[in-house]
């Protein structure tokens, strides 16, 4: 899954029993006039909406579930405690609408950060496939290992053959197939090609050293390489990454941790400028060891154990730098929260500027030191903040 989970607190059993499904009749929510849906992310709804009284174009997010009917209303008290940030999204009005909260908040006409990156989306998909190449080959390669000097494993006239049938006819549907799953394994990516091959008349074992050799040169034949932003992107990025990391030091500077920094959260406006979105689970407390919230795809060694503390926002900044610029992440996600705490500790992360060379080296200096495990020695927003200013300046 690329988009994991947000752990949810959990409601009282007399809070789950007063809560009823929220109504937004009519498409209007207290004076607001709703008119698309923006966004639904599983905890609430989005709308682009229009303030009757001022005119002004909106944002109107509404609860999804009961849970969520907290988060806005501690979302509301947050902003409203700190309001006046210049790259921190401008609460427009808030209220009860059917007894259930919402919140409006001036519209980024530019989107997200993830509209932004989109572009480099298929990308990503592809580098992907580039991944699966060396997992399977790697895998080849250990059960070469294992059976050296036994007889040769794979019947190479057959897999050539079935290589031809499969490539011929069902490559565009084995690389629409395999771009609809979002995070791919490799024994998906086998099952996708096994079945193309099932209709070109050859039947192969999933579980077979064949099916394996047969994905990898299938993958082969799919584009792997991830576009790399070229300099006048990584320019256009600075813009929105330099209002993120100030939105964040400001919010810092007030004691207040984001907990999930991600392109969903990054708002651009119209002139271009990055703006922190969504304090849904945004905290002025300090913790170590407290339930884990956030997305964990972004998160710092330090959110995964719980830990709350704005460097674990320069941590998350820092990923979304490195996805922004080199069109990857610096880790590959795994599969799981715990999977991916462990993958993090024991995988090196290769430089930006080396991953894309488009990336001055101030710059992946930067991420690289924002991505650093010990917190004390990570880059902060304001060290981050400063390389965007002189990137744009
Ligand atoms: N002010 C806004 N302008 C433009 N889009 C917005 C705005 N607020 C939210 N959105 C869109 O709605 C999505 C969900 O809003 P968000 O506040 O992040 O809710 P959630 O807490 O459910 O993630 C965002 O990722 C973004 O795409
Ligand atoms: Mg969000």
């Amino acid at each position: 899954m690329l988009s994991p989970e947000l752990e949810k607190p959990t409601l009282t059993p007399a809070e789950a029993a007063l809560a009823e499904e929220p109504k937004f009749e009519g498409g209007q929510v207290g004076h607001y006039q709703l008119t698309d849906q923006l966004a639904v992310t599983g905890l609430s709804r989005v709308y682009s909406g229009i303030n009757e009284r001022s005119g002004e174009i909106v944002a109107v997010k509404v609860p999804e579930d009961p849970i969520s009917r907290k988060l806005i209303l501690a979302e509301t008290v947050l902003h409203l405690q700190n309001s006046g940030i210049p790259h921190v999204v401008t609460v427009d009005g808030y209220g009860l609408s059917n007894g259930a909260p919402f919140l409006a908040t001036r519209l980024q006409e530019g989107g997200t950060l993830v509209s932004e990156i989109k572009s480099d989306e298929d990308t990503h998909k592809t580098s992907v496939i580039g991944e699966l190449i060396n997992e399977l080959e790697h895998e080849r390669d250990k059960t070469m290992a294992v059976q050296s000097g036994t007889e040769e494993l794979i019947d190479v006239p057959a897999l050539m053959e079935a290589k031809e049938a499969v490539v011929m006819e069902h490559l565009p549907d084995v690389k629409e197939e395999l771009e609809a799953h979002e995070d791919l394994k490799s024994t998906e990516a086998i099952e996708v090609v096994v079945e193309a091959a099932k209709e070109s008349g050859l039947d192969i074992d999933a579980d077979s050293a064949m099916a394996r050799e047969l994905t990898l040169e299938v993958l082969k034949e799919l584009p792997k390489e991830p576009v790399r932003p070229d300099e006048a992107k990584i320019i256009q990025l600075s813009r929105v990454l330099y209002g993120a990391a100030d939105g964040l030091d400001a919010l810092r500077k007030r004691g207040v941790t984001h907990r999930d920094v991600k392109p969903h959260n990054i708002g651009i406006d119209k002139q271009g400028n990055g703006k922190i979105l969504d304090f849904g689970v945004a905290t002025r407390r300090r913790a170590a060891g407290s339930n884990v919230f956030g997305t964990w795809a972004w998160m710092s060694p330090q959110a995964f154990t719980g830990d709350i503390h704005p460097t674990n926002d320069d941590f998350a900044l820092a990923m979304v730098a490195y996805r922004s610029f080199t069109g990857e992440m610096p880790w590959r996600l795994q599969d799981d929260p715990e999977q991916q705490h462990r993958h993090m500790a024991e995988t090196p992360v290769q430089h930006p500027s080396i991953v894309n060379p488009a990336i001055p080296g101030k710059l992946g200096d930067v991420v690289m030191l924002g991505l650093s495990r010990n917190a004390d020695s990570r880059a902060t927003a304001a060290d981050q903040r400063d390389v965007y200013a002189s990137m744009t300046a």
